[in-house]
């Protein structure tokens, strides 16, 4: 195994409390050294030990690689004609998913590749280094199980989504779809999946149906996660919890009750403010469940209809900047917290032992993230190879 340094580390924030400052564990003037798996040592730059390569961080800052726990990115087609619909006013209501299913229903599948692709290199360029993706763009047996047959070409945190919305083809008979779902559908698609995500929403599926799909996939293997409360306060946190879901996606409108479910539950608040951004919603809580000490996260949300959205520093901008996260708040929950979302312990921090998922940035603080919103601040970026895509399309330059 070839072994790296990375020197001269101006600002290094390890997530990890035990190897440095304050709960970010950050360290100054530091160096690292890892191999093509692990993190296997943090410390004073002037102690740093040789290694078999070196690279100098010219006194950058160094994160963990941002893990984006909520993605939708195996589509075809585009909406941006919504979007501009929705700047003039209109509102959104999951109808637009149906044009989306049309066109991923009809691409290829070297096409839906080569899109997963294009998309997933833009995720890299801004520092995300591990990625959950959703099927959700197909809803028919054979569709779902292709596009999450895609989704593991890319990683394993795949989720099963084909209880996005209810087709065209079975509008006048939901029930039939609730069974599908959670019959051949969930038999062909739950072996292509670690998880299964259900839209329990108004204009998706009520909390009744999201939990006949949810129990039984839990029945299947499956681990849980709810696309809940975007909408409306319809239920999808208490469901979420009550089914002890790994996460519950959005929390845009959340009660008093809901933030207390949250709080004394192992259920991770996923925040996904590109979606509201993209919907010109109001900006979820976060204040509120930081506050009660709720565990939260940030993702993109990335898909065609409500959050087109690729970069991690642009959902920090906006956590920090109209959601009054701080920014050390903000970079946890994209990092730590997106890996607690998906039950990682191994990624999301860069403790010893930890996977070697480093980004060093074009900048001396990480804060330059949100204070330059929308320069391209990532110089470098290392993957472990358990996260197979990122690891061979990392950008690595070694001195
Ligand atoms: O996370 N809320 C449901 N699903 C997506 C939107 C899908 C779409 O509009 O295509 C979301 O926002
Ligand atoms: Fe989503």
């Amino acid at each position: 195994m070839t072994t790296r340094v990375i020197t001269n580390i101006a600002e290094l924030t390890t997530n990890d409390e035990t190897l440095g400052l304050g709960p970010m564990g950050r360290l100054h003037d530091a160096a690292m050294v890892i191999d093509e798996q692990y993190v296997l040592w943090i410390g004073p730059n002037a102690e740093a030990p040789a290694a078999d390569k070196l690279i100098d961080a010219h006194n950058s800052a160094v994160i963990p690689g941002f893990v984006d726990s909520h993605t939708h990115l195996v589509f075809a087609g585009e909406r941006s004609e919504e979007y501009e619909a929705r700047m003039s006013g209109a509102h959104y209501d999951g109808g637009g998913i149906a044009s989306t299913v049309a066109a991923t229903r009809a691409a290829s599948s070297d096409e839906l590749r080569r899109l997963s692709h294009h998309r997933l290199s833009e995720l890299l360029a801004g520092g995300v280094t591990t990625v959950e993706i959703k099927s959700g763009y197909a809803l028919d047996v054979a569709g779902e199980s292709r596009l999450l047959d895609i989704a593991g070409e890319f990683s394993d945190e795949v989720t099963f989504l084909g209880a996005h919305v209810v087709p065209e083809e079975y509008a006048h008979d939901r029930e039939g779809y609730v069974d599908l779902v959670r019959g051949a559908m969930l038999e062909a698609c739950a072996p292509k999946s670690r998880w299964a995500d259900v839209f329990c929403d108004r204009g998706a599926f009520d909390v009744d149906e999201a939990r006949a799909i949810l129990v039984a996939a839990r029945e299947a293997g499956l681990e849980l996660r709810v696309h809940g409360n975007q909408l409306g306060s319809t239920g999808g946190v208490a469901l979420a919890v009550e089914l002890e879901a790994a996460s519950v996606d959005h929390c845009t409108f959340l009660s008093d009750d809901d933030i207390e479910r949250l709080r004394a539950s192992a259920t991770v608040a996923t925040l996904l403010p590109g979606a509201d951004f993209s919907t010109r919603a109001d900006y979820s809580s976060a204040r509120r469940l930081l506050d009660r000490g709720c565990v939260v996260a940030l993702a993109t949300d990335c898909n065609p209809g409500t959050s087109y959205v690729t970069s991690m520093g642009f959902v920090l901008a906006i956590a920090v900047r109209d959601m009054r996260m701080s920014f050390d708040e903000a970079l946890w929950c994209a990092t730590r917290g997106g890996a607690k979302a998906l039950r990682r312990d191994d990624v999301g921090h860069l403790s010893v032992g930890a996977e070697a998922n480093v980004v060093i940035l074009n900048a001396p603080r990480a804060v330059h993230l949100v204070y330059r919103p929308g320069a391209p601040l990532v110089r470098q970026v290392m993957v472990a190879p358990s996260a197979s895509w990122f690891s061979h399309n990392a950008m690595i330059t070694d001195e």
